[in-house]
């Protein structure tokens, strides 16, 4: 076997059915790419239904087929939609890129239930049901796939003051995925995180560009540099493909080195 058929054989991604939510913007798009231009069949899910029909545009010429599917996730019945909409789409789901999320940058003794609520249940809360709405079509895949995109802050506290229901909600998340793995394994579905640091997106903006921000938040990244969104690429492509069929319940932190303190 050529060097070409046997990484094709490990990370190819043709005739997959994924699904990838948050894909208006940032980290989302950026990961269905990846997908797509590994060969991957795509549902691409967010609110900005503009957005999304410039990302299909976009990908027009790659070999998978990539469909918009605007939706609130916030809408429980959304959900169902979104698992109908890859049935009769796609044809299944072997893969969900579990990405959408949000953050509300206010201190714990400050914050609003409410505002507490949404970034939990967004981050958390949705991303159960979602899976849970995805599960019989995961089940019939021949590998079923689930990535959550969690985050460094999913592995310990934010350096930045604020961002304590965001930490909650994707501490949760990782353990959400560490019982979808030990749960779902027997029905040939593995679940991992990835756990990103710091890369320039809509959500991070307002941080980065604040001067002491940038400099406090590089500092605590041993390359001393901000993530490309492309760089979650092969993490995303090794956890959706055949080659990580052993792998199960793990997150494989992007960051730079952040955890490596
Ligand atoms: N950027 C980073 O440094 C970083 C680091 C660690 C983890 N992460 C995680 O990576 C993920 C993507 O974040 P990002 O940085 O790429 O931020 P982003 O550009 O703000 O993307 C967030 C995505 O989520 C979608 N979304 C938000 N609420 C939604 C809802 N109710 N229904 C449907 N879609 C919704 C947004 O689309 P619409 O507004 O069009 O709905 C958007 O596509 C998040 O889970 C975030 O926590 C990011």
């Amino acid at each position: 076997m050529d060097s070409k058929d046997y990484l094709h054989q490990l990370f190819g991604c043709q005739g997959r059915k994924a699904i990838v939510t948050g894909a208006s913007s940032g980290l989302g798009a950026a990961m269905a790419r990846v997908l797509a231009s590994a060969g991957a069949d795509l549902l691409v899910v967010a609110r900005r239904q503009e957005r999304l029909a410039a990302l299909v545009a976009e990908l027009a010429a790659c070999e998978g087929s990539v469909h918009a599917h605007p939706a609130d996730l916030a809408d429980p019945a959304a959900l169902v939609g979104i698992a109908d909409r890859a049935r009769s789409t796609l044809g299944g789901c072997d893969i969900l890129v579990a990405n959408a999320g949000t953050a509300d940058r206010v201190r714990l003794e400050e914050m609003p239930e409410e505002n507490f609520d949404a970034v939990v249940d967004l981050n958390l809360k949705v991303q159960w049901q979602l899976a849970k709405a995805l599960f019989p079509l995961l089940r019939d895949s021949t590998a079923g796939r689930v990535v959550n995109i969690a985050s460094i802050y999913g592995l310990g506290a934010s350096v930045i003051n604020g961002l304590g229901a965001y930490t909650i909600s994707k501490h949760g998340l990782i353990g959400l995925t560490r019982s979808q793995a030990a749960e779902w394994a027997k029905h040939g579905i593995t679940a991992n995180a990835i756990a990103p640091g710091y890369f320039p997106t809509e959500l991070t903006e307002s941080a980065l560009e604040n001067d002491n921000m940038n400099t406090r938040l590089r500092a605590f990244t041993p390359q001393d540099r901000f993530g490309r969104p492309e760089e979650l690429g092969p993490a995303l492509l090794f956890l959706a493909s055949p080659a990580s069929s052993y792998v199960n319940g793990t997150v494989i932190p992007v960051d730079g080195g952040w955890t490596a303190w």
